[in-house]
């Protein structure tokens, strides 16, 4: 299977896989509600009142009055950049994830990472390792006054190990951004599972209700961009939320365009109605709990078999340090898509790379080399409310094994290759 696929996880059917962690995005199982919400779904071309429904939700939860909805994230984002960039502009965010990177380098923009030192840093503590660097963003936006269109925050910092951004942090960036007349906008996939690590870790916040931490964090913002299939708790959705109208007008134009009607925005009404009431579900506290505590019981387990884990552990997933797991394998061999493959072969688990292959690219003076990322890792995301403890415990014991017997891991070499987003559709043979 392996060897038709490529050496490449996303070309394995799903009903080969045992345990699938490839992600937690649109991989969550949805309540009772959610499917009794289904049958709710009012499918008018226009005004239907699912969307009224999501409308409201997205605005009492996030206080951002213009919601867009979208059919994921990545549309959301496709529509701000190409809304707002102009070619050679350049967009700071915490950690570009892969898809926001494409999509400010598709429309001519230069995707600029200014997490905090810690964040590129896979064993340093800190409990807020998605948190941008101040000085580095205030530098920037002085060096290139009018070419900036806006500054992205991703909560929480899914490239960087799902790490936290703290509230203080927030409050800096916006503050550089109002100086420099930059508006901010936040990445708001998982805003809920951000708002817990608020409260369980930052000075004065414990105890909090996590909506009204969230209320604060996107007083804070201009506007955000949701891939609905992390925190809104459904298998498909998006909406990007901002405040400024004269965009407005011009991003439903385009979403007309792309997705859909500005009431359904390639959604269909029931979509919408499950959004909704995920979107509300995602901040009940006993849900977090559990959520967050079950990822950190996972890496724990892991840190504890002596597996190289970027720590502390992050909100939606465990990422393996794969140049540690794997140190006799150079960067240019992809440990971290060699560790994906053993983990399939060896127990039947899917995981997926995010490094060398994820963000590396030809060197355009010297194309027999790569560009490599500082970072190779591998990540076991959790979906939400599906998988037991036993299951985990099974994957970090194959996790463990691997470890243990590091011979099992061959390096890899590209043979084919997409010329964006690579790591999808890549072919590889073992070297
Ligand atoms: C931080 C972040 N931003 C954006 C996206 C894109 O969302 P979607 O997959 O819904 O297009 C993802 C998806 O994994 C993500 O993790």
């Amino acid at each position: 299977m392996l060897r038709r696929a490529g050496y490449n996880i996303f070309g394995i059917a799903s009903e080969d896989v045992y345990i699938d962690l490839l992600t937690d995005s649109g991989t969550s199982a949805m309540s009772d509600a959610q499917w009794a919400g289904l049958m709710r779904g009012d499918e008018s071309y226009a005004g239907g009142r699912n969307f009224f429904h999501f409308e409201e939700t997205v605005r009492k939860i996030f206080g951002l009055p213009h919601v867009i909805p979208t059919h994921q994230g990545r549309v959301a984002e496709n529509l701000l950049f190409s809304t707002v960039l102009e070619p050679g502009d350049i967009v700071p965010n915490n950690t570009h994830f892969d898809t926001t990177r494409a999509n400010v380098e598709v429309n001519g923009g230069v995707a600029l990472d200014l997490v905090i030192p810690e964040g590129r840093e896979p064993r340093a503590r800190h409990p807020f390792k998605g948190n941008m660097d101040l000085g580095k963003l205030e530098r920037c936006l002085a060096e290139n006054r009018g070419r900036v269109p806006l500054v992205m925050l991703t909560l929480t910092n899914n490239s960087g190990g799902g790490q936290p951004v703290s509230l203080e942090n927030v409050r800096g960036v916006r503050e550089v951004c109002s100086r420099n007349s930059v508006p901010l906008f936040l990445d708001a996939c998982r805003f809920a599972e951000n708002a817990w690590f608020i409260r369980e870790r930052e000075p004065g916040q414990a105890g909090r209700p996590v909506a009204e931490i969230v209320r604060d964090v996107f007083s804070l913002a201009d506007g955000c961009t949701m891939s609905a299939k992390k925190d809104g708790l459904a298998n498909i959705g998006g909406f990007l939320a901002l405040r400024d109208e004269a965009w407005v007008e011009k991003l439903k134009n385009k979403l007309i365009l792309i997705e859909g009607f500005p009431t359904y925005g390639g959604l269909a009404g029931r979509d919408l109605e499950a959004v909704a009431l995920g979107l509300r579900e995602v901040l009940q506290e006993d849900y977090l709990a559990f959520r967050v505590g079950q990822v950190t019981a996972f890496g724990e387990a892991l840190a504890a078999a002596g597996v190289p884990v970027v720590e502390p552990i992050g909100g939606h997933a465990v990422y393996i340090d794969a140049r540690a797991f794997a140190p006799r394998l150079p960067p240019e061999h992809y440990p971290g898509q060699a560790l994906t493959v053993a983990l399939y072969r060896e127990g039947g688990i899917r995981a997926v790379e995010i490094g060398g292959v994820m963000f590396g690219k030809p060197d355009p003076k010297d194309p027999g080399r790569e560009i490599l990322p500082d970072l190779d890792l591998v990540r076991l995301a959790v979906p939400r409310r599906v998988y037991s403890n036993d299951h985990l415990a099974y994957v970090a014991d194959v996790t463990a094994r691997l470890h243990r017997e590091p011979e099992a891991l061959r390096g890899l070499r590209i043979v084919h290759q997409a010329p964006v987003l690579r790591h999808f559709t890549a072919r590889f043979e073992p070297i």
